[in-house]
């Protein structure tokens, strides 16, 4: 398959539709992916990803209507996803419709608080076999980073971990500034035009897994 151009990208992303046409600047589609993106920064992401080795097993937490999770694997060779969103999203009833277009197989599916230890215990039998996350669910900065520790248990040393809003939201901006001195995660790409989606490379270099103070409040250095 040949690389398509950001523009080409940028061409598909309007016309797979938005959640909100005011907010995100291109029209909704009734039958469409109700994308919650920005048309800049994400065809720069995406066509950062479409170039990147397939990965073997991701996991999205925070998918919403599903609409991200399916126009990335239209790109982005995925083997396999593990899909995790609490869904209270008004706009989640799409991924009913969307999900058999996704180019995965989806192996887990948990409707469910990412932060919940029953969740933990279903993620568990996948730790350090998972080379790709996109992280989009809980925007607080105590959210986000109990689902950035839930990733230190999961994520395989090499693996590629994206999240979104690290510009346009303070809290996950405060979680952007405490990973870039995290000797676990390094930065790879800074996609902002507007909301923000950072690419970090999971090193793994602490060799330590989360703790239960990690787990319930969110405390401590990544
Ligand atoms: C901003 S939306 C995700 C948008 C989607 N990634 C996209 O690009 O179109 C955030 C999603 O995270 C989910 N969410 C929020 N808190 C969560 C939690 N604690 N556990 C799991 N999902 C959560 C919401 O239900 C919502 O679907």
């Amino acid at each position: 398959m040949t690389t398509p151009t950001k523009e080409e990208i940028a061409e598909a992303i309007r016309n797979c539709g938005s959640d909100h046409a005011e907010m995100f600047g291109y029209p909704v589609k009734e039958d469409g992916l109700y994308l919650q993106q920005d048309v800049g920064e994400y065809s720069d992401f995406v066509h950062f990803m479409s170039q990147q080795p397939p990965s073997r097993l991701a996991i999205e937490i925070g998918v919403a209507s599903g609409g991200q999770t399916k126009f990335l694997r239209d790109y982005y060779q995925v083997d396999k996803t593990i899909i995790v969103d609490i869904g209270l999203h008004p706009n989640h009833h799409h991924w009913k419709r969307i999900k058999p277009l996704v180019k995965t197989d989806i192996v887990l599916e948990i409707i469910d608080d990412s932060h919940a230890a029953r969740v933990r215990e279903k993620l568990l039998p996948y730790a350090r076999t998972i080379d790709f996350a996109f992280v989009d669910g809980d925007h607080s900065y105590k959210g986000l980073k109990q689902d950035m520790f839930l990733m230190k248990d999961l994520l395989k040393p090499g693996a590629l971990c994206v999240l979104h809003d690290t510009h346009e939201v303070p809290d996950c901006a405060r979680v952007f500034e405490e990973l870039k001195k995290s000797e676990d995660f390094e930065l790879v790409e800074n996609f902002v035009s507007r909301f923000g989606i950072s690419v970090w490379r999971y090193t793994g270099k602490s060799g330590s897994g989360s703790t239960w103070l990690n787990r319930r409040f969110g405390w401590g250095k990544l």
